[in-house]
């Protein structure tokens, strides 16, 4: 077994191909053997198709996988979540297939397996399951099915696991919001930010979401607000603060603002804090500025402010099927209803004529692009299988 390292070694050739005329190379995957930076460890790799499925497992198709920002961490080898090794019949040692979530077809049903069947769709409730793959086996009891309803598209399935679910469940767990309420967030074109518009809007709770500045900041706030954003302000709109207090008066109509989620961390956040009213609740989930976050003491002693985590990993271990099911048919609900919206997004093709050296550069010239922040939309991989 490869044991996960975080030290950061130049890209070689690791993998060790066994010859396998006598099977179709049918499938790809993006893989890496040892944790360093994704766009030197990250390598496709091609690989026969898949042997009937075990009892109690679903061989899959993946059709749409999203790179998310924890998928690098996880390869970055700085993520709790680590994936299990895996093998390959080509490989003469076991390597780690990237992605946490998907959209997949079930392509065959081992014997044993109840409830689901040949066509159906489903992702994982298993965390680091390996997604950025054509075809895997898994434990049938480790998928969750979608159903192939009118106006999911396969975009909306494909990340509902991860963003919706977590800002569904912050809009929930913290505050008893009401309609009227509101929420204040920053991060908000995020694609979890983007949900958490959607889905306040749908329950008739007010935000005001909070944006880094670009030279095009009026096309972002119209596109924010056309999703259902009731107001949108750039971080440094937050400096000016007697100004802004009397602006969110105005807004609020003095109504007090009991729900922050937090997706960047450093001073916008400590400004954002003290927008909140009593007995708040402020939600941290990411850290997108990398800078430690710090709130002042005052909050907690006259304010009652309360301060939380949440990882959308940690509430899928903590609730059973039954939850899981409810929430998900939520957001299928929302989601075919036109109310949850696919995150803006752009779609990387493997095309099947590519050579593994051709996708592997694909690849990583989009994780390079993400790391160094130029990313605008999610990005979701499709791999078309190479001899399809
Ligand atoms: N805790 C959980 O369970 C959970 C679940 C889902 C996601 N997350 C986390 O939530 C965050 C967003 O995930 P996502 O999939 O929604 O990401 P995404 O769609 O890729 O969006 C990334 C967001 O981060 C902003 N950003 C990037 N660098 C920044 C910086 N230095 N300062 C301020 N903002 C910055 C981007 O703003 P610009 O457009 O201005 O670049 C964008 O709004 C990530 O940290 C992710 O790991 C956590």
């Amino acid at each position: 077994m490869i044991v996960p390292t975080t030290s950061i070694r130049p890209a070689r050739p690791l993998l060790r191909l066994f010859s396998t005329t006598n099977r179709l190379q049918a499938n790809r995957a993006f893989v890496y053997s040892q944790n360093g930076s994704p766009k030197e460890v990250l390598t496709a790799l091609t690989y026969p198709s898949l042997s009937p499925p075990p009892p109690g497992t679903l061989n899959l198709r993946y059709l749409l996988s999203p790179i998310n920002p924890a998928d690098l961490n996880v390869i970055e080898g700085v993520y709790p979540s680590k994936p299990s090794p895996s093998s390959f019949p080509n490989l003469s040692s076991q390597v780690f297939v990237a992605g946490n979530e998907g959209l997949a077809e079930i392509k065959d049903v081992g014997s044993g397996v109840d409830g689901l069947q040949v066509g159906d769709w489903v992702v994982a409730t298993k965390q680091q399951v390996g997604t950025w793959a054509s075809a895997r086996n898994v434990q049938a009891s480790e998928v969750l099915k979608i159903p192939r309803t009118d106006g999911l598209s396969e975009v909306n399935a494909a990340t509902i696991t991860v963003n919706p679910a977590t800002a569904y469940n912050m809009l929930t767990d913290f505050v008893d919001l009401q309609p009227g309420s509101w929420v204040i967030q920053n991060g908000a074109n995020s694609a979890v930010g983007q949900a958490v518009i959607h889905i306040a809007k749908a329950r008739g709770l007010k935000t005001i979401n909070l944006v880094r500045d670009r030279p095009d900041i009026d096309v972002l706030k119209q596109e924010l607000q056309s999703m259902g954003a009731t107001h949108v302000l750039t971080y440094e709109e937050l400096e000016d603060k007697k100004s802004l207090k009397a602006k969110i008066q105005a807004w609020t109509g003095g109504d007090e603002i009991r729900l922050a989620l937090n997706c960047v961390g450093g001073n916008s956040t400590t400004r954002m804090a003290g927008l909140l009213g009593q007995d708040a609740h402020i939600v941290t989930y990411g850290a997108m500025a990398r800078a430690p976050l710090s709130l002042g003491a005052s909050l907690f002693i006259f304010k009652n402010l309360t301060s939380h985590g949440f990882w959308v990993s940690r509430w899928y271990t903590q609730h059973g099927k039954e939850d899981r099911e409810r929430m998900m048919s939520e957001l299928v609900a929302l989601m075919s209803e036109g109310k949850l919206a696919e995150p803006k997004h752009e779609i990387l093709t493997i095309r099947r004529e590519q050579s593994d050296e051709e996708a592997t550069q694909a690849v990583r010239a989009v994780l390079d692009k993400m790391l160094s922040g130029q990313s605008r939309s999610k990005i979701l991989l499709r791999i078309e299988e190479p001899n399809e």
